[in-house]
Order: structure tokens, then C-alpha cells, then sequence
């Protein structure tokens, strides 16, 4: 007995020494780096969160995040109507978890965002009657809001959205509650209001379609007369929301260059590409036919290799300009993980299949992540 037991010792330790050698005399592939390690020293990847990730839930999302992102946005907790559902009442059990996970994964964190017409609570803006609340009352809530939320995060939040979409496509002022009843003094009132709660923390206005030209004009026109009345901007956020025929590349590298000769950082800060057709009109009431639904969401059962291509292409064509301008643009964030968690996939039609982002639905990279690794070297 004894004599076998030691034989079976000894062939499992040469055994054992074997699959060591062999393990280290087998090639070993090149480590291909994450996304964050390849844009080091270029600017901040990030990407928007949702309460799965934070709450620890989505173990695989969670592991992908830490591995290819340094920065971070929460994709909807902090908005004022979750923060302060009513008057004085504020809940941050979400955003607390949201600040904890990048704190706990050194992670750069952005808080989106502040002062916003939309996902905003009705209470903010009427009185007990439901009629519009006086100027004064207005510019208290604001205060008030502001305070309470970067009070909290001082010193933990990186930098603020604090203004977002206060503009139209065509330049105009976007006529919401916070314009009709305060005036466009509103924009500066924020600002200084978050300056005042957290004079560290980076402050910077928020917007989509900023490839258009009147929009462009009038965001340079806004941060300038807050620039000459010495209010702290410190950067501006593309938001990034495209499409494959829109924005024109030429025109947002226009506003790239516009808003970076202002002085401040420039920010691609929700990027994701749809691949969905728009809706012509009617969307919510869409009198769906099954024609018209197979027409609105022609990618159900998969992506066809040459739309693929061509969404590489344009992810890649877009990188290609932000590595061009990486003295300007601090930061370039993905409106979310994978192609599952993407709001694309609900808006403006709910229970479509799109493939917006990086990662598809089974948390794998997508070819165009190595393509964007690749351009980093070029
Ligand atoms: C805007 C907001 C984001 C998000 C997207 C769509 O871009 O800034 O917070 O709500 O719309 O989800």
C-alpha cells in the first residue's frame, strides 16, 4: 500500500512539474489593453450607470467597468425629480451607492445633473394651487436644490452637469419653466449657486446636437457673458447622441474647436450610436402595423455584417477626430454598458433592438472596441 501511495506521489508531482514547464514555455498572446489604458494620457473614458451596476447586481457589467472605464456618470438617480421627489424631501440612497462604487473603483465621477427641464418634479416649479411660483420662489428652489445635493457630494463629485438642454437646434432659448419664470439669468443663478456649494468641483453646461450651428453660436454667446461677468465655467458637454447620417463629423468638429477656444474642457459626455430608423411623426400612439413595426425594427433577429461595418466605421471615424482634438476634449462617455441596458432601446419607439454602444448583450466587446484600441496606436 505504502509503496503504491508513494509511486502515485510521485507521478502526480512530475505530472504537476510538467503542466508548470509547459505553462511557461507556451506563447503567450500580447494582453490586448482595456479602453481606459489605451486612451491614458488622451482623455477619460466613461461610462453612464445604472442601478444594477451600482447596487451590485450586474456582476458581469460590473467587472467590465472596472476594466475598460476611469470615468463615470449615474444614468438617471441624480436627476432632480429622484433626488427631491417633493419639496425638501431628498433621497440619496441611489446616488450614495452610485458615489460610493466610484470612490471604491478610484474612479473619476461626474454628477448629472442639476438643472434640467426634463425628468424634473412638477412641485419644483408650481405652488400648492398648481400655478407657476413667483420669481423669488423660483430662484429658493434652485438654491435650495443645488445646495442640498453638491453640498452633500463636496469635495466627492468631480464635476457637475449643472445646466442641461437649456438650448434650442436653432439657438433660441428653450422656453422651459426655469426660462419663463426666472429669466435666462437662470443659467448664471446655477452656476454660481453649485460654485458656492462646492468651489472645487468643475462646473459645466450639458446639450445635445451641438453640431448645429445655431446652437453652437448661441452656447459660445452664453458662456461667454458668463465668462465676462466672472462666473466659473469649466467645461462644455457634447452630448453625443448620433446617428449614421447625423450629426455631419465636419460640423461637430466645428463646435469642438468653437467651444475649446472659449478656453474651457470640451466633453463628449452621452455618446452612443443609433442604428434605428426615426420615426416620421407619430411615436407614442404609433398605430403599429405589423409592417410598419417590422420596417421601424429591422435589426430584431441580428445585425447584418455590413451595418455592422459601417457602425464600426462611424464609431472609429469619430474616435479618429476626438484623438485629433485630444488637447481639447478631456472626457469621451458611453450613454451606457452594453446594447441591452441602452435607452435607444425604448426611445422614441418602446421594445425595439438596437445597437448603440460598445459592448452587445452578452457583455463581449464588439470588433470596433479593438478597432478603437488600434487607432490609439496609430
Ligand atoms: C438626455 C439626458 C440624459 C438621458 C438621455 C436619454 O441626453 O441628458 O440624462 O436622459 O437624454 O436617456
Amino acid at each position: 500500500m505504502k509503496t503504491k501511495k508513494s509511486i502515485h506521489l510521485m507521478w502526480s508531482g512530475v505530472l504537476f512539474l510538467t503542466l508548470i514547464l509547459m505553462s511557461c514555455s507556451a506563447p503567450k498572446s500580447e494582453p490586448s489593453p482595456s479602453l481606459k489604458e489605451a486612451f491614458e494620457g488622451k482623455f477619460l473614458i466613461g461610462t453612464a450607470l445604472n442601478a444594477n451596476h451600482y447596487y451590485g447586481r450586474d456582476t458581469l457589467g460590473i467587472k467590465l467597468i472596472r476594466q475598460h472605464f476611469n470615468s463615470i456618470v449615474a444614468e438617471n438617480c441624480m436627476k432632480s425629480m429622484y433626488l427631491q421627489p417633493a419639496e425638501g424631501v431628498f433621497f440619496f440612497d441611489e446616488a450614495d451607492q452610485f458615489i460610493r462604487f466610484g470612490e471604491e473603483n478610484n474612479m473619476h465621477i461626474v454628477g448629472h445633473t442639476l438643472i434640467w427641464h426634463s425628468q424634473a418634479p412638477d412641485w419644483f416649479f408650481t405652488d400648492e394651487k398648481g400655478k407657476d411660483v413667483s420669481r423669488e420662489v423660483m430662484i429658493e428652489r434652485m438654491r435650495n436644490h443645488i445646495h442640498t445635493v453638491v453640498g452633500r457630494y463636496k469635495g466627492r463629485v468631480d464635476g457637475w452637469d449643472v445646466v442641461n438642454e437649456a438650448i434650442l437646434d436653432d439657438g433660441s432659448w428653450r422656453n422651459t419653466k426655469f426660462y419663463e419664470i426666472i429669466g435666462e439669468d437662470y443659467i448664471k443663478l446655477a452656476f454660481q449657486f453649485a460654485h458656492e456649494a462646492d468651489p472645487d468641483a468643475e462646473l459645466h453646461y450639458n446639450d445635445y446636437a451641438m453640431s448645429q450651428e445655431g446652437k453652437r453660436n448661441s452656447v459660445v454667446k452664453m458662456v461667454k457673458k458668463l465668462q465676462e461677468e466672472g462666473v466659473k465655467i469649466d467645461g462644455i458637454g457634447m452630448q453625443g447622441h448620433m446617428g449614421m447620417d447625423y450629426p455631419d463629423i465636419n460640423e461637430f468638429e466645428k463646435s469642438i474647436q468653437a467651444f475649446a477656444a472659449l478656453g474651457v474642457k470640451v466633453m463628449i459626455t452621452e455618446m452612443d450610436i443609433t442604428l434605428l430608423p426615426f420615426p416620421a411623426g407619430e411615436t407614442a400612439e404609433v398605430s403599429l402595423t405589423a409592417a410598419y413595426q417590422e420596417q421601424m425594427n429591422p435589426y430584431a433577429a441580428g445585425l447584418p455584417e455590413e451595418v455592422e461595418a459601417a457602425f464600426n466605421k462611424r464609431y472609429t471615424d469619430f474616435f479618429r477626430l476626438f484623438l485629433k482634438h485630444q488637447d481639447k476634449i478631456s472626457r469621451v462617455t458611453l450613454w451606457g454598458l452594453t446594447d441591452n441596458d441602452s435607452w435607444r432601446n425604448d426611445w422614441p419607439i418602446p421594445g425595439r433592438t438596437d445597437y448603440p454602444l460598445l459592448f452587445d448583450r452578452n457583455y463581449q466587446p464588439k470588433p470596433v472596441v479593438a478597432q478603437l484600441i488600434d487607432l490609439t496606436k496609430e
